[in-house]
C-alpha cells in the first residue's frame, strides 16, 4: 500500500538572471516501512526532492500525500540525516543527542533516559560524556543517528550519510543502519551516488537523470537480495547482475547528457 505519494512534482529555482528546471514531473509511491534509494548524477535533483519531502521547500507544481491525505507539517514526521554530522563541537555526545528536547524546553528525566538508551543501542554509551572531536567519523554518524531517532520521526531522509566515511566504516554503518531502521520500522529514503550501497540497502531504487531531474528507471530489488544484510547482499549473483544493469544505464545516461 502506498504510504507517501509524490504526484507530478516539478520544481524550478528562479533568481534575477536564471531559471533552473530542477525536477520534472516526479511521481513516486513509497510503502510504509520500506527503504527507497534515489540514485543519480550530481545535479539531478536528489537533494531538492528530499527538501520537498521534508517540507523545507514548496514544489513549483505537484502534490505530496501521506496515507492519502495532503502532507502537512506534523510534529516529528521527518528525520533528516546529512553527509556531515552537524554535531555541536562544544557539546558532549549526550547533550548533542538531547538537543531537540532541550531547544523545545522539553528536557526531562524521561528524555534523558531515552537518549541514554539510544546511545546504548548505537553502541556509544561509553562515550556519552565525550566531545564529537574525540570520536571517529563512523561514531559521529552513529551519534547523529541517535539524535535523529530521539524525535521518533516516521520518515527518515538520508542524504549521502555515509559518503564521507572510509569503505570499511561505511559497510559497518550500512549494516547497523538497516538493523536500526528495521527495529524502529522507519520508512527511509536514501540519496546516494553509490550503486552498490543502493542495491545492498534498498527495497526500491529510483534511477534519476539530469537536466531536468526526472525518474529514468524504477528497480525493485529482488527478494533474494533484499532479505540479506548489506554485506551478504554484495556476494549474491543477482546483486552483481543488478549492479551491471544499473551501471550500464547510468553510463548511457552520461553519454546522452554529454
Ligand atoms: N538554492 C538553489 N538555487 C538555484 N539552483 C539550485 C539551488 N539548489 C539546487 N539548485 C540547482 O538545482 C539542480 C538540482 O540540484 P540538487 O542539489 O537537488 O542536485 P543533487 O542531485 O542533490 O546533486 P548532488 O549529487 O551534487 O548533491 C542543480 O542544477 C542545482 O544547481
Ligand atoms: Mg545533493
Amino acid at each position: 500500500m502506498s504510504y507517501l505519494k509524490l504526484k507530478d512534482i516539478s520544481h524550478y529555482y528562479f533568481n534575477e538572471k536564471h531559471c533552473t528546471h530542477a525536477l520534472d514531473h516526479i511521481s513516486l509511491s513509497i510503502e510504509e516501512g520500506s527503504f527507497t534509494s534515489l540514485l543519480g548524477p550530481s545535479g539531478c535533483g536528489k537533494t531538492t526532492l528530499l527538501s520537498i519531502i521534508a517540507q523545507l521547500l514548496q514544489p513549483t507544481e505537484g502534490d505530496l500525500l501521506l496515507a492519502g491525505q495532503p502532507l502537512i507539517e506534523q510534529k516529528n514526521l521527518i528525520g533528516y540525516m546529512l553527509q556531515q554530522d552537524y554535531l555541536f563541537p562544544w557539546k558532549t555526545i549526550i547533550d548533542n543527542v538531547c538537543i531537540g528536547p532541550k531547544i523545545r524546553g522539553e528536557l526531562n528525566e524521561a528524555n534523558l533516559n531515552k537518549a541514554k538508551s539510544l546511545l546504548a543501542k548505537v553502541g556509544l554509551d561509553h562515550v556519552a560524556s565525550k566531545y564529537p572531536e574525540q570520536l571517529s567519523g563512523g561514531m559521529r554518524q552513529r551519534a547523529a543517528l541517535a539524535r535523529t531517532l530521539m524525535t521518533d520521526p516516521t520518515i527518515l531522509l538520508l542524504d549521502e550519510p555515509f559518503s564521507a566515511l572510509d569503505f570499511q566504516t561505511k559497510l559497518d554503518l550500512e549494516v547497523f543502519m538497516i538493523e536500526m531502521l528495521t527495529t524502529y520500522q522507519k520508512t527511509s529514503i536514501l540519496v546516494t551516488h553509490d550503486i552498490g550501497e543502493a542495491i545492498a540497502m534498498s527495497d526500491h531504487i529510483y534511477l534519476m537523470k539530469t537536466n531536468p531531474g526526472a525518474i529514468h528507471l524504477h528497480i525493485k530489488v529482488p527478494d533474494q537480495v533484499r532479505k540479506l544484510s548489506p554485506i551478504e547482499a554484495r556476494k549474491h549473483p543477482l546483486y552483481h547482475e543488478l549492479f551491471d544493469q544499473i551501471w550500464k544505464e547510468m553510463h548511457t545516461l552520461d553519454n546522452q547528457t554529454k
